[in-house]
């Protein structure tokens, strides 16, 4: 098989064939190929895109680039969870010790922030000692012992996926749906979960800003994972302003611990009892002593767990676990604190209607929160609390925001970026300093918090798609 023939094909707009696709794949991540092969043929795959056959060919092909783990000696069914990433996404820190606290053990893998996007481990740092980097042999023990461990991703599953993700990098070519689809799934796939929730997020900040395109990717995804005999729930979940009020890592660690312990009804607790809840009704329903678990069960349980403390508990048991101090968790103040803090006000009365959450992200990079590059340092204390939600009325002056910086130069950059005057909300590029907030007389009715849901489980292959 000619490397050039398989170039051409895609070039030209011919599907190729699952023995092509492998073939590619297997001689790049062997070093068989130069990066100028792989580079053509990621942007031949960008312009013309692939069918979902092609998509779980690249997906099958690149999980089964290095190790693929299997828990099914240990565990009586692995479930997962990933986010696509935003802003305030919390939801990891929350939903691990609530599904383990019910009963339902779950191992990990958590990448870092990039971008305006914050990332699990990052935040877990922010707790003084927690070590994330696990062998496979201390995530059995610890899952085994506790029910649960958090580990960084591990560079032996699925390395076709880091060489392929670093040119993309460089190649214009991350963008591409089937790309970002092989991406996420292969590592899921070697990662040997039975069941997968993906927490697909669309709007102003996440990678996917409009419906169609998130729903045409948690289809793919979605559709891959049923090809590879795995259960898929895929939620198109809510971007259009952080996730949770809190962006920033140790201000993120407290509110995840504050969901844990208290219940206001926040956005953060619902879309935590939602991720939970898909999680644990797959589990539920593989468990042949309980055969099925209907939403309102499901429900009923994490609330309780919520309730008596002990999803509280399975939290401070997993930092403990991994050598984290869990004093922490209890008394906040010891969490990494900032130095400073300003309010940034409302610029006028009136209804939030939009928010440029990407540009917010952008000031929490700006203060250091989060990376430009790979090798940033980033600082744990700081980042920014919304003190309005959408849909919110305001009167001038109101606060916005409260921003949390440890440096004057780095408080001025994110003022710059947060406390734009009147206007739209801002676009990159526009010459004109606009507010990220869109503040107008009438009141837009605030978007859901979940758009769809898409499931393919075992027993129901027509993939299903429902709206919550
Ligand atoms: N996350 C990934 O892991 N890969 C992508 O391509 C995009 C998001
Ligand atoms: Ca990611």
């Amino acid at each position: 098989m000619q490397i050039t023939d398989i170039l051409a094909r895609k070039r030209d707009g011919h599907p190729l064939s699952d023995g092509e696709i492998s073939h590619f794949v297997q001689a790049y991540a062997r070093g068989e190929l130069p990066d100028y092969q792989a580079a053509a043929f990621l942007m031949a795959v960008f312009l013309r895109g692939m069918s979902s056959a092609e998509t779980t060919a690249l997906t099958l092909a690149m999980a089964a680039s290095g190790a693929q783990l299997d828990w099914s000696d240990l565990l009586p069914y692995a479930v997962d969870k990933h986010s696509s990433g935003g802003l305030g996404d919390t939801t990891t820190l929350v939903v691990l010790p609530l599904v383990a606290a019910c009963g339902v053990p779950v191992v990990k893998m958590s990448g870092r922030g990039l971008g305006h996007s914050g990332g699990t481990l990052d935040k877990i740092e922010a707790i003084s000692g927690f070590r994330h980097q696990l062998s496979e042999a201390e995530m059995r023990a610890q899952v085994e012992d506790i029910g649960l461990a958090l580990a960084g991703q591990s560079a032996a599953l699925a390395p076709a996926d880091g060489k392929f993700y670093a040119l993309r990098d460089v190649t214009a070519t991350v963008n591409s749906i089937p790309l970002i689809a092989a991406s996420i799934m292969s590592k899921k796939l070697a990662g040997g979960a039975q069941g997968i929730v993906l927490d697909v997020k669309v709007g102003s900040g996440a990678f996917t800003a409009e419906l169609p395109e998130a729903r045409q990717l948690a289809r793919e995804m979605v559709a891959v994972g049923r090809a590879a005999g795995r259960d898929m729930v895929a939620l198109i979940a809510d971007m259009n302003q952080p996730l949770g009020r809190a962006v920033g890592n140790a201000l993120e660690v407290a509110e995840a611990c504050r969901t844990l312990c208290h219940n206001p009804p926040t956005r953060l607790r619902e879309h935590c009892l939602i991720v939970a809840s898909a999680m644990l009704q797959l589990a539920r329903a593989a468990d042949p002593q309980i055969g099925t678990s209907w939403p309102q069960e499901a429900r009923r349980e994490l609330e309780a767990r919520l309730a008596d403390g002990s999803a509280f508990a399975k939290f401070q048991q997993l930092v403990a676990a991994q050598g984290g101090d869990p004093r922490q968790l209890e008394d906040m103040h010891r969490l990494p604190q900032p130095r400073l803090q300003e309010v940034i006000p409302a610029h006028r009365s009136g209804y939030l209607n939009a928010i440029d959450a990407t540009a917010l992200g952008r000031a929490c990079t700006a203060l250091g929160a989060g990376r430009l590059r790979k090798e940033d340092d980033i600082d744990p204390a700081v980042g920014l609390v919304m003190r309005a939600e959408l849909g919110d009325a305001l009167e001038r002056g109101a606060p916005l925001l409260t921003i949390y910086a440890n440096d004057e130069g780095r408080l001025a950059a994110a003022r710059h970026l947060l406390a734009g005057g009147e206007g739209s909300v801002s676009r990159q590029g526009d010459a004109r300093r606009l507010s990220p907030f869109r503040i107008d007389e009438d009141r837009c009715e605030p978007p859901p918090l979940i758009h769809e849901t898409i499931a393919g489980v075992a027993g129901n292959s027509a993939t299903g798609n429902a709206t919550q």
